[in-house]
């Protein structure tokens, strides 16, 4: 800062002599102007507009002066810097709106170009509802067991209790493999074979394998029956098999299993219900339904309120289930006398048609990728 100006003339002040001002502010407007990006301007603010331009160094000039030659100085000084400010303002709104539009060139995407990247495979919703089914139970201390596609008869229905002249083993249910050493225009189903038509053989399998309870153990797998593809069959189709032999098993047991594995797929407050029936291999029996997530029973009886999952019925059937029938235990090697055990089993189709809502089946098994891919990529 100069000394104090003796004339008391501003004028006479190197710095604020007016054509000084005016050179300030002339070199400032140039260097605006001449700034080609946002970062040059930056550079010549700091030179021109900052606490130490010429103008703000001019300014404090003005603090010497006498007071009577403050006004003339300040004012001078103020004008030149309102002019630098505005035109610093002007010319960032210029190279701002100049970035935004180069931005807007030179970002574009053009989401019609074909995509070119491969797209991550996702497995297959049938088998990700069987893998969720099982992490069920093997979170309760299950193993998960599997057995052959190509069984034989006697595992999928005479350890079972089926009768020799139970329909279920009739050539309309089930597929026999003839036997390769079979006279082929004879043997035809006598080979003892069958693509197994349901999971419950590996029930025998695990009670055979493992001589000596206790046995929990759950079997996803596929099964096959001599079904027309359509809306709501497929020959080939995939079961859970459910399977606990043990000292003191009651139903009791079953319903609470069963009750357990219907919240956690369709929540907390979903309940289910048993209704008698028949299964060879358990005594008792039931069909075991679970109340319609969807309308949760409100649609029953109410025409306002129809429900199509459930076809207001209330109830979603979902499979069989009851109490290992002692001559299984029996036929497996296990003491029914010291042994009971519970079983159930269901469909994965059906469960995936419910609970998400697929109303063909033929769906499933197509193997078009705009099916699955609403499914996500869950591995
Ligand atoms: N295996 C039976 C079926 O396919 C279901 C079932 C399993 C029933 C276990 C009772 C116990 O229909």
């Amino acid at each position: 800062m100069s000394a104090p100006n003796k004339s008391y003339d501003p004028v006479e002040v190197e710095a604020l002599k007016p054509e000084e001002i005016e050179r300030m502010r002339d070199e400032a407007l140039a260097a605006f102007a001449a700034a080609g990006d946002l970062d040059a301007l930056a550079h010549a603010k700091t030179a021109h507009a900052g606490g130490t331009s010429p103008l703000a160094l001019a300014n404090r000039e003005i603090g010497a002066l006498p007071p009577q030659a403050k006004a003339e100085a300040g004012k001078r000084v103020g004008q030149a810097r309102g002019a630098v400010n505005k035109a610093y303002a002007q010319r960032l709104a210029q190279l701002e709106a100049e970035r935004d539009e180069r931005v807007l060139v030179e970002e574009a995407v053009d989401v019609t170009l074909p995509y070119d990247r491969v797209p991550a495979g996702a497995r297959h919703p049938l088998t990700t509802l069987m893998d969720r089914v099982a992490d069920i139970f093997v979170g309760m201390g299950y193993e998960v067991a599997e057995g052959p596609e190509v069984e034989a008869e006697w595992f999928n229905f005479d350890a079972l209790n089926f009768t020799p002249d139970h329909p279920a083993r009739q050539m309309q249910d089930t597929f026999f493999v003839r036997g390769a050493q079979a006279d082929r225009s004879t043997a035809g189903d006598e080979s003892g074979v069958v693509l197994r038509t349901h999971t419950s053989p590996v029930q025998a399998r695990a009670l055979l394998e493992r001589r000596e309870p206790p046995v929990y153990i759950v079997c996803p797998g596929r099964v096959y029956r001599t079904d027309e593809l359509d809306a709501t069959h497929t020959p080939v189709f995939h079961q859970v098999e459910l399977l606990a032999v043990d000292k003191g098993l009651t139903m009791a047991d079953l319903k609470g299993t069963i009750d357990h594995m219907v919240k956690e797929l369709f929540g907390e407050d979903t309940t289910t219900r048993l209704r008698p029936h028949f299964f060879p291999f358990t005594e008792p029996s039931a069909e075991m339904d679970m109340q319609c997530y969807v309308c949760r029973g409100a649609s029953v009886g109410n025409p306002d309120r129809p429900c199509r999952t459930c076809s207001s019925e209330g109830w979603i059937e979902l499979g069989g289930c009851g109490m290992v029938n002692p001559k299984v235990l029996t036929a497996c090697g296990v003491d029914p006398e010291v042994y009971s055990g519970f079983a159930f089993g269901f469909g994965i189709e059906r469960m995936l048609m419910f609970r998400h809502n697929v109303e063909d089946m033929r769906d499933m098994v197509e193997g078009d990728v705009r099916f699955t891919r609403p499914f996500g990529m869950e591995i």
